[in-house]
């Protein structure tokens, strides 16, 4: 599957349908992004894999002048187009490898929409032509998959039952590509970026979907190896849901799913 038809045939409905929820859960971790562009009054800014538009909507209500949230996903866009409440935000359907506007953006921003590139320096050096001189990068990304047990305890959960999820190699696009610091200090700078700053954040806080089985239901339905492993399995529903919901027992607390979520944050400029 190509990363199109994963985030728009594949878990596009889903990332819809719960689109208030999973912002919930990435919202720490993109608006720690976003301190970096500040001061971002006035600026253009380019929102990349914008997915539903929540991001992009926050950068203006920031104080950014513009921002243009770019997503391969026609049904993610369709929805960000739909809940827009400012002429200031537009959204463009495609490949921002396919973006041709040198230098017309002040900064690029990205919450977890950086780590799907086929190639990481050719597309961040692309990114670096569409922003003006001097201009910012940040973004966050996923640290490894056993320092975000909000993933891989589903993941882990599913093996008996799926067999061994299909996870992109090292160097393949997917959620972990960038999960080394070492690793994105390098293709930054091959890509022509300076002035690269990594930090590591994490958290651990009860996870907006609620109960155990609403937090099972929801991260089945989003994660593309699991939503990959139901669709050729589909008579293993019910047993995927119990096994998550059992596999999350031990991080149920009188607050809700506590399950840890790390990320690296990523600045750096033109
Ligand atoms: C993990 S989702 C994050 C969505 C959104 N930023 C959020 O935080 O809710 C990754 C998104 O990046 C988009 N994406 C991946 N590669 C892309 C590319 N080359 N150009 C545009 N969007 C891309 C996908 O379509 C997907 O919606």
């Amino acid at each position: 599957m190509d990363q199109e038809e994963i985030w728009d045939d594949l878990v596009g409905d889903a990332w819809v349908r719960n689109a208030a929820v999973i912002d919930g859960h990435g919202r720490p971790f993109g608006e720690a992004a976003m301190d970096r562009l500040e001061p971002i009054a006035g600026r253009r800014v380019l929102d990349v894999g914008c997915g539903t538009g929540a991001t992009t909507e926050s950068l203006v209500a920031r104080g950014a002048a513009a921002a243009v949230g770019m997503d391969l996903s026609s049904r993610m866009i369709a929805h960000a187009r739909a809940s827009s409440t400012t002429d200031r935000v537009s959204y463009r359907l495609g490949d921002v490898g396919a973006l041709d506007e040198p230098g017309s953006f002040d900064a690029v921003f990205s919450r977890f929409g950086v780590m799907f590139f086929d190639d990481p320096v050719a597309s961040f050096a692309h990114l670096r032509a569409q922003v003006a001189a001097g201009g910012q990068l940040a973004f966050c990304c996923w640290q490894g998959p056993f320092d975000n047990p909000w993933m891989s305890t589903a993941l882990l959960a599913s093996i008996p039952l799926l067999g061994p999820p299909r996870l992109p190699a090292p160097g393949e696009p997917g959620p972990f590509s960038l999960a080394e610091p070492d690793h994105v200090l390098e293709v930054l700078h091959a890509a022509g970026w300076s002035d690269v700053d990594i930090e590591p954040v994490t958290t651990e806080q009860p996870h907006p979907a609620g109960s155990p089985e609403a937090v099972a239901r929801l991260v089945i339905e989003m994660a593309p190896p699991l939503a990959m492993g139901l669709a050729a399995n589909p008579d293993k529903a019910d047993e995927l849901q119990a096994a998550v919901v059992e596999a999350l027992q031990p991080a149920v607390t009188d607050e809700g799913v506590v399950l840890g979520a790390a990320v690296l944050v990523v600045s750096a400029r033109a």
